[in-house]
């Protein structure tokens, strides 16, 4: 990965003054600056710092103009299922997506996540493994949003001990796609955590939540998120991988 010079704590948008940086803000009114493209990436993935009064935070861009067209996702944008998935990870309170918006940027419309740092001594094999509880979360956000694409790759352990998930341009299909690494929990019940925040979820999709995903996903694609929260909601358990379509992606890595 071609990523430029490693930033100090200060460009990373760490506070001058012991004040929290607005990391939403720098996102998204924040100039940004392309440093370098992820060659490992699929598509247009490009790694840039959004500088704002003076702070600077490294950041993931990704032009809506970079995306190749994929058949089973004709309708919106790759890019907008980046932020729809953010917005449910927020509604959820888990915290398992980096800060996500859509913006202008040097190449037009397109997403722009917060760069996180990786602890680069953890094997990701053994943590997509794991029973790690954001891991969990993250399944269940998956399951809601439907992702097709939980590679090892898409897994970030932070140096803090937390991980988070990216790349969520293939979620919301309406046919069930979900493919992913992550089916150590599979047939088992949710637990009182999950099962609490899928009720709140559900509630929100009738709201805000909802609103804002109509921005970004066709109805069909957010009629079908609320009808896989009603059906965690009623079976209560994980979900098994299906045999009707690959349930691991390819390559897992
Ligand atoms: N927000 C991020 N923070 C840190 N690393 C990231 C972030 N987004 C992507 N990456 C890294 O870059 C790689 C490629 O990004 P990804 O989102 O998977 O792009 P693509 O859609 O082209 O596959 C990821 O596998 C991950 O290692
Ligand atoms: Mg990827």
């Amino acid at each position: 990965m071609e990523r430029g010079q490693p930033l100090s704590g200060v460009e990373r948008g760490q506070p001058l003054s012991g004040e929290e940086p607005d990391v939403m803000r720098l996102l998204r009114e924040g100039s940004l600056e392309v440093e370098g493209r992820l060659v490992d990436a699929s598509n247009a993935t490009l790694y840039c710092t959004a500088a704002l009064g003076g702070v600077q935070v490294a950041a993931v861009y990704k032009p809506v103009r970079g995306e190749r067209p994929l058949w089973d996702f004709p309708d919106g944008t790759l890019a907008g299922r980046e932020v729809a998935t953010y917005l449910v990870s927020e509604a959820t309170g888990w915290d398992v997506v980096p800060p996500t918006v859509l913006r202008e940027g040097p190449y037009g419309p397109g997403m722009c996540q917060l760069w996180v740092d990786v602890d680069e001594s953890v094997d990701l094999g053994v943590l997509a493994r794991s029973d790690h509880p954001d891991l969990r979360r993250m399944a269940v956000l998956d399951a809601v949003v439907n992702n097709a694409d939980r590679k090892g790759g898409h897994l970030l352990p932070r140096p803090d001990g937390r991980v988070q998930g990216v790349d969520h341009g293939v979620c919301f299909s309406v046919e069930d796609k979900l493919r992913t690494l992550l089916w150590q929990w599979r047939g088992t019940p949710l637990g009182a955590e999950a099962i609490d925040v899928l009720s709140r979820l559900r509630a929100e999709l009738e709201g805000p939540l909802g609103d804002a995903l109509h921005e970004l996903l066709t109805r069909r694609e957010v009629r079908a998120t609320v009808s896989r929260v009603d059906r965690l909601l009623a079976e209560g358990c994980y979900p098994h991988p299906s045999p009707d379509w690959p349930a691991i992606p390819w390559p897992p890595f």
